[in-house]
């Protein structure tokens, strides 16, 4: 083991080293780039370089596009006003051909790009990358032409050997976007490798992850760990470059469908139904925007809830997705719960509300913490020390971190690491993950204890809180074998993770996510296209979910709102596929079920029935996705692929509903046609595997009784829900796209129309009948004493309701209806 340990400390003090090397080429980087914009250098420049530099004058001309956080609007009129700005065609959704554009544009970029073109012929390579990207992603409103972007990145990828236009090269052969290459993996592998062998990060994780998941390599876990080992290593690096307590940042990534509930809906879908179903009603917190919660939190922090200030400070210290870090504001808080605790020269308040003393050392914690890493705040160690300390007071797990962290250091006191140990191993008890990392490498690289089972289980501990470091050693044991079994499936995955979650540095996240909400779908795209090739699972999501042809994005008709035309870069369904199939093989439900639907329908493929049904069997089987359950019920019911079985598909449409229970009306409603279509085939003798549990099988009942009874079952559903006709289109969940292609829907209206003729026939005889004795007795009545009549009446009153009831009329709508 000891030999192990020995190699493993070498090997992250050479991390540490690494980093601190990384941390100054930074600072003396940003020097010389500074420098740079004033004078000139004196290193002799690549040929060309005048004409490049005369062409940034010209492109500084030209206004990009203010790229700052739309503020969101509250209430309807914001969402209105919104909705009428993005029916707006945006000039870059809707630009013209390269050829008209040129000479209409015109100035500056003309200008510029005359100078890089003549630059370029002399193959210098800022001028080729330049023309490469406004090719490709559109700079300084540059048309986009993805064949020159193609020609000049790999021109630039020959002569120079740049990893950088090696990856573009790649990303274009894999993913044949905007047409300019035919798709090609094994040059898109080729091209990726090359970029990956020199280092380059966005290649590294694509490499890894084609080996990962198997993408026109067989899998190989060994080659994956390689390179997905590379970038954590760098991410690692990096993170630990950043102050104390390591880098902070905003996590960016999400699933553009899951703000609408998911691929298929609210209800519908495998990521907001079932156990991921939002667990709320509808005014609770759970489905507020963050405008509305900070709102409500700062007016209950006016009125002095000291709770509320609190927790606002952490919302802006700590950011969210929509939501920058605000240091400044999240002091301001958490100085109002200290200032309600800690009066004047340190001294407590001597009455204040219970939970204060506590939630005042969280305070000062933070506080601290900002003083600590010089967030909002010129970094000072002293006053940090002095937040902490009274963060202590009340046993704050974040004080006693810091604090440790101040003595292990000797930042701003004398070391003592014995003193930062106990401090720790305070803030550790506490579950608090940092400190429980901190404690885990200690006894990992100082020899502080043998037994590196110790340190693994600090760093499960804190790895069960998602802690970034802990994953990191967790992979490094693993890939090493210390402390436990050496497991390369166990290391790549927590590399993966790693590497996946330093968002700022290895990924476009940021910058697609800025570019969807501005509007430009097609911006969006091409930045989520690098981050899917790199592995992400969210961004897969995205660009499938983008260039999804079947995707209704707004829940108004189609006819309130002049749909922007697409742009022609979202319109590739094979794409889509390709990229909803790797979002499958990551686990994704939904994705999967999105398979099975352009498989069935030949959506960007050819159609493949058994593809269809082996997709919706997976997604049905052990994660129960309602809606693949009801694609098999529909398939069943319609011999589409399955067996024509209606007693199969009414049990897939009972497993879809007992799977989901938002999903009650379209399956109602398909389960009710298909006891209509059953129940004809029953009666004209169909060879169909009509539903078992019928009472048709009971020869006694009469005709009428059976209608009754048929059309019965059905009613208590629509009693129950207050059924309304209307809901029919707006359902989430609905069949959608299936509906369309629905041949036996005719056949079914048909049917009920006449099974609903007969209810009437019936009704109207028994009504009349009724009639007739209610006219019988009253002449009896009138001749002798009354007698006994509802006996008859109550029997029927089992299978109608009867007339004159208000139920009456609703009962015979729905029959009519559907
Ligand atoms: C530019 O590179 C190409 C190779 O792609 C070469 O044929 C050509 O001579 C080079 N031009 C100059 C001016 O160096
Ligand atoms: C590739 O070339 C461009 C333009 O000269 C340069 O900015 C970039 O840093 C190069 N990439 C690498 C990885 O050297
Ligand atoms: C061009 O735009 C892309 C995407 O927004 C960006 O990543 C890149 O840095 C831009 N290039 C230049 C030279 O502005």
């Amino acid at each position: 083991m000891r030999p192990h340990i020995l190699w493993l400390s070498l090997l992250l003090q050479s991390v540490d080293l690494a980093s601190g090397e990384a941390h100054a080429q930074h600072v003396l980087g940003s020097d010389a780039r500074g420098g740079d914009v004033d004078s000139p250098k004196e290193t002799p420049r690549a040929p060309g370089a005048e004409l490049v530099d005369a062409a940034w004058v010209e492109l500084r001309k030209i206004n990009q596009p203010l790229r700052d956080r739309p503020q969101k609007q509250q209430g309807i009129f914001g969402t209105l006003l919104s909705l009428a700005l993005k029916a707006v065609p945006t000039l870059r959704l809707t630009a013209p051909p390269t050829e008209t554009l040129k000479s209409t544009l015109g100035g500056p970029l003309l200008r510029a790009t005359k100078l890089l073109e003549e630059s370029a012929a002399t193959n210098n390579s800022d001028a080729l990358y330049l023309l490469a990207e406004m090719n490709f992603y559109g700079n300084f409103s540059h048309p986009r032409n993805f064949k020159a972007s193609f020609d000049y990145y790999k021109k630039l990828a020959s002569v120079h050997g740049n990893s950088s236009a090696q990856h573009m090269v790649g990303l274009m052969y894999s993913t044949g976007i905007g047409g300019a290459v035919e798709r090609d993996q094994a040059r898109a592998l080729l091209y990726y490798t090359f970029a990956a062998n020199q280092g380059h990060t966005r290649a590294e994780m694509t490499v890894a992850h084609r080996y990962h998941a198997g993408i026109s390599v067989p899998k190989s876990c060994e080659n994956a760990v390689k390179y997905y080992k590379r970038v954590a290593d760098k991410a690692i690096a990096w993170y630990r470059s950043g102050p104390p307590g390591g880098m902070g940042w905003v996590p960016e990534s999400y699933r553009i469908a899951d703000e609408s509930g998911g691929v298929y809906g609210e209800g519908a879908s495998v990521s907001s139904s079932g156990i991921n179903a939002v667990k709320a009603h509808p005014n609770s917190d759970a489905y507020a925007s963050i405008e509305d919660i900070i709102e409500y939190l700062d007016l209950i922090s006016q009125k002095g809830d000291f709770k509320a200030s609190y927790n606002l400070g952490r919302l802006y210290y700590e950011g969210q997705r929509g939501l920058p870090k605000n240091f400044k504001l999240a002091s301001q808080y958490f100085l109002m719960v200290t200032q309600k605790f800690w009066k004047k020269n340190n001294r407590i308040a001597e009455s204040f509300k219970p939970g204060l003393d506590k939630i005042a050392c969280k305070a000062a914690g933070f506080l601290g913490r900002m003083h600590m890493r010089g967030e909002g705040y010129k970094q000072s160690f002293a006053q940090a020390k002095w937040w902490f300390e009274r963060g202590m007071t009340h046993g704050d797990a974040q004080s006693q971190y810091g604090l440790g962290l101040l003595y292990l250091n000797g930042y701003g006191v004398d070391k003592n690491t014995a003193k930062a140990i106990q401090l720790l191993k305070a803030a550790a008890e506490q579950d608090y993950s940092p400190a429980e990392v901190q404690l885990g490498s200690l006894y990992l690289d100082q020899g502080y204890n043998d037994d590196p089972t110790v340190a693994n289980h600090f760093f499960e501990m804190a790895a069960r809180q998602g802690n970034l470091e802990a994953y990191y050693y967790i992979a490094e044991m693993n890939f090493f074998g210390v402390g436990r079994d050496k497991s390369c499936t166990a290391a790549v995955g927590y590399y993966k993770s790693v590497a996946e979650r330093t968002e700022p540095l290895v990924s476009s996240w940021a910058e697609a996510n800025l570019a969807y909400e501005d509007g430009d779908e097609e911006l969006a795209l091409l930045e989520y296209l690098t981050a899917a090739e790199q592995g992400y699972e969210k961004a897969q999501n995205n660009v499938a979910h983008l260039l999804d042809p079947g995707q209704s994005r707004l829940p108004i008709p189609d006819w309130l709102y002049p749909r922007a035309q697409k742009g022609a870069l979202l319109e590739d369904p094979s794409l889509a596929l390709i990229f909803w199939t790797r979002s499958s093989r990551q686990g994704n439900i939904d994705a999967l079920v999105k398979m099975g639907d352009y498989y069935l329908y030949g959506i960007g493929t050819t159609a493949d029935v058994d593809k269809a049904v082996q997709c919706y069997t997976g997604a049905s089987e052990y994660h129960q996705s309602a809606q693949a359950l009801y694609n098999l019920g529909w398939m069943h019911e319609n011999g589409l692929g399955l067996n024509q079985d209606y007693h199969l598909a009414k049990r897939y449409y009972d497993m879809a509903l007992e799977t989901n229970d938002e999903a009650y009306l379209p399956v109602t409603l398909s389960l009710l046609k298909l006891r209509a279509r059953s129940a004809w085939n029953t009666i004209t003798n169909g060879r169909i595997n009509s539903i078992q549990d019928e009472p048709e099988t009971k020869k006694d009942w009469s005709l009428s009784e059976w209608i009754a009874n048929f059309m019965q079952d059905d009613m208590l559903y629509y009693e129950e829900d207050g059924y309304d006709p209307m809901y029919d289109d707006d359902m989430p969940g609905g069949d959608g796209i299936l509906g369309e292609l629905d041949d036996g829907i005719f056949e079914s209206v048909v049917i009920i129309g006449l099974v609903t003729a007969l209810v009437f026939l019936v009704l109207y005889r028994q009504q009349r009948q009724q009639a007739a004795r209610q006219q019988e007795e009253d002449a009896q009545r009138r001749q002798q004493q009354p007698q006994p009549g509802g006996q008859e009446q109550d029997r029927n009153q089992g299978f109608f309701p009867p007339p004159g009831d208000p139920n009456l009329g609703m009962w015979a709508a729905g029959g009519v209806g559907h």
